[in-house]
């Protein structure tokens, strides 16, 4: 410690309050830089820290590890996806990890709904087509869409988003079938309207079909050539999760093949690159990564990080932990 305070390194400028909620505690070494913090830099400022706030670009690693020390306490990643942390690898070094669960549900269902919406639609298309200027007049087969009120919806990762999206679709008039590896309790199915089907059904019965599932060595590619082959010719596909869940490049081959209708897309499989035929695709929306980016979803994430680093230095129970053993092993 230094003066008191807890040396730690934040790897990107966070909402103010959260900034400042760490400082009040900490020693804190912040990248101010533009984009992720240069691997090097991370394992160099990394050394000697208590504790880090990292971000979904930020590897967490046995080389971090490494080059952090055994004095690190804690990792807080700001955001609810975890697959940028070896949480393995923080657990056998006893070093404690969290994320953010919970306070961006809504905001990123919001956006898959957003985006659900836009692609059935044809929301950025008809928007690309008025800014070229071309000439045009109402017609009754102009860009023809396809409905999203009761159709039916399906939900690939049926947690906290997958469920909020149910309950949005309820609006909608829409029939909701989910496919997850988890089943969540029958009465929470009955409540959301959801019924479970395998995921080639899913697939093969949807209208819609939007993705909220981890990203895993299980879900790699989890929609590839063969699955997109499975759904409807009218089908959308949304994805909010991780990119590399879909196969880029056999979506777009699916889309330019006519094989489903369009894609909404949120993330991408060489974040931040973008297949470059999807660009080319008019049948494509895409968004920079934005399901969780409002003002005060930010700020909540930002705050929930804060938490997490300052209640793990303070030798209390951080509140959204990732390996809890972790705690109940120091707390012994
Ligand atoms: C997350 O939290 O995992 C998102 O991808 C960023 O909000």
């Amino acid at each position: 410690m230094s003066g008191g305070r807890w040396p730690v390194l934040v790897t990107r400028v966070l909402p103010k309050p959260a900034l400042e909620r760490i400082s009040s505690k900490c020693d804190m070494t912040l990248y101010e830089g533009e984009g992720a913090m240069p691997r090097d830099q991370l394992l160099a400022e990394i050394k000697g820290k208590v504790g880090a706030v990292t971000l979904l670009t930020d590897k967490v690693d046995d080389e971090f590890l490494d080059a952090a020390g055994d004095q690190l306490v804690i990792v807080a990643n700001f955001a609810v996806g975890f697959d940028n942390i070896d949480v393995a690898a923080c657990t056998r070094r006893g070093v404690l990890c969290s994320n953010t669960p919970d306070v961006l549900t809504e905001t990123t269902a919001d956006t898959a709904w957003a985006l659900l919406m836009a692609a059935a639609r044809r929301v950025a298309e008809g928007d690309r087509f008025l800014r070229r200027r071309e000439p045009w007049i109402w017609g009754p087969l102009m860009m023809l869409g396809q409905d999203v009120n009761g159709r039916v919806l399906g939900i690939v990762g049926f947690g906290r988003i997958g469920q909020a999206m149910a309950r949005r679709a309820r609006g909608f008039g829409m029939k909701v079938i989910y496919y997850d590896t988890y089943r969540p309790r029958p009465e929470v199915e009955r409540g959301l309207g959801a019924e479970f089907r395998e995921l080639d059904d899913l697939l093969a019965q949807a209208d819609l079909v939007t993705l909220h599932t981890n990203l895993s060595e299980e879900t790699h590619h989890l929609i590839n050539a063969e699955r997109l082959a499975r759904m409807k010719r009218a089908a959308v596909i949304v994805n909010t999760s991780r990119g590399p869940v879909i196969d880029e490049a056999a979506l777009a081959q699916a889309l330019k093949e006519g094989q489903i209708f369009a894609a909404g897309l949120d993330v991408f499989e060489k974040e931040p690159q973008v297949h470059p035929d999807l660009l080319e695709l008019e049948s494509v929306v895409i968004i920079p990564h934005l399901g969780s980016a409002t003002v005060d979803t930010r700020i909540a994430m930002g705050m929930l990080s804060a938490e997490n680093l300052i209640a793990a230095l303070e030798g209390r129970q951080a509140p959204t932990l990732l390996n809890p053993e972790v705690w109940d092993q120091k707390s012994r």
